[in-house]
């Protein structure tokens, strides 16, 4: 059998070694940190993952301040909020939830959000940053892979990782974050030919393609790590939801670990959200 790697354990350690941080600086007579969370419009998903951030938040003594916007906010109206929260000493971390409806645009958004503040690190300061391991601000859920990976694995070096997806939020960075650990990664999407076979030669398989499953038992050499970021809702025949991974897990036992779906990816990612913002407040103070 596969290891499983819990991520919700893990997630909870992250955490408290977060609250013991805001704990240090409120008693150093610092302020605690802050992070304001923007969500426009009424996306169901992103209800439940800001209503989480928050409730996390809360847990570890950040402050959090909350702007919920209706859908036909303007675009100006976003920006001018950005400005104001860039302004105050008070907010350590900005996010803005995504997707943003469409007649925003999202890169203008991100754009306009201090670079030292941008928790989520999409700012494409935060994205050069990463990719030439210069510090910044590294996006939340690769960190959390990082974190999931380094509890199964010590020398990343040479070992051959597969990424499969190549989004700005997962795919891209968390190829970034291991090629600074100096494995040889292969980034492949949904264009990319003979996946399964590349996905064979694999020690490590990353999938964030969004796709339910699209990782079988065949795909995957014994003995390999394998992290599902995939998290995508699907309704059963009796009407239940649930939440589906990118991997087949129970055609995964010949691997070495994998991340279940849900309680692996998922709970680290608003952990790092946490510390980054819990980073950031503590690079501000020092600035
Ligand atoms: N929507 C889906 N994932 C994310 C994330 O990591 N950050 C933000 N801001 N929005 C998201």
């Amino acid at each position: 059998m596969a290891d499983i790697i819990d991520g919700k354990a893990l997630a909870a350690k992250v955490l408290a070694g977060t609250a013991e941080d805001v704990r240090a600086i409120v008693s150093a007579g610092g302020q605690p940190p802050g992070l304001a969370v923007i969500l426009v419009g009424n996306d169901p998903a992103s209800e439940v993952y800001v209503g989480r951030k928050i409730a996390q938040c809360r847990k570890a003594g950040i402050r959090s301040i909350e702007h919920r916007l209706p859908a036909e906010t303007g675009q100006e109206v976003v920006l001018a909020l950005i400005d104001e929260l860039n302004a105050d000493p008070l907010v350590h971390g900005i996010l803005v939830q995504l997707p943003l409806p469409r007649h925003i645009d999202a890169a203008r958004v991100l754009d306009r959000i201090d670079p030292e503040k941008d928790v989520d690190g999409f700012h494409p300061v935060n994205v050069g940053r990463l990719s030439t391991g210069t510090g910044g601000l590294v996006p939340c859920t690769p960190l959390g892979v990082m974190l999931l990976l380094d509890s199964v694995i010590d020398d990343y070096r040479g070992l051959n990782v597969v990424v499969i997806g190549k989004s700005n939020i997962v795919g891209k960075p968390v190829s970034m974050l291991l090629l600074e650990r100096e494995a040889t990664v292969t980034v492949t999407h949904i264009e990319t030919r003979d996946l399964p076979d590349i996905a064979r030669k694999a020690d490590v398989i990353v999938a964030a393609a969004g796709a339910p499953q699209l990782v079988r038992g065949y795909w995957v050499k014994p003995g390999a790590v394998v992290i599902d970021v995939g998290i995508t809702r699907v309704v059963d025949h009796d009407g239940n939801t649930r939440i589906v991974g990118d991997c087949a897990t129970h055609e995964l036992d010949h691997a070495k670990a994998v991340t279940p779906v849900p309680g692996g990816v998922g709970p680290m990612t608003i952990a790092c959200l946490l510390s980054n913002t819990v980073l950031a407040a503590k690079r501000a103070a020092v600035a």
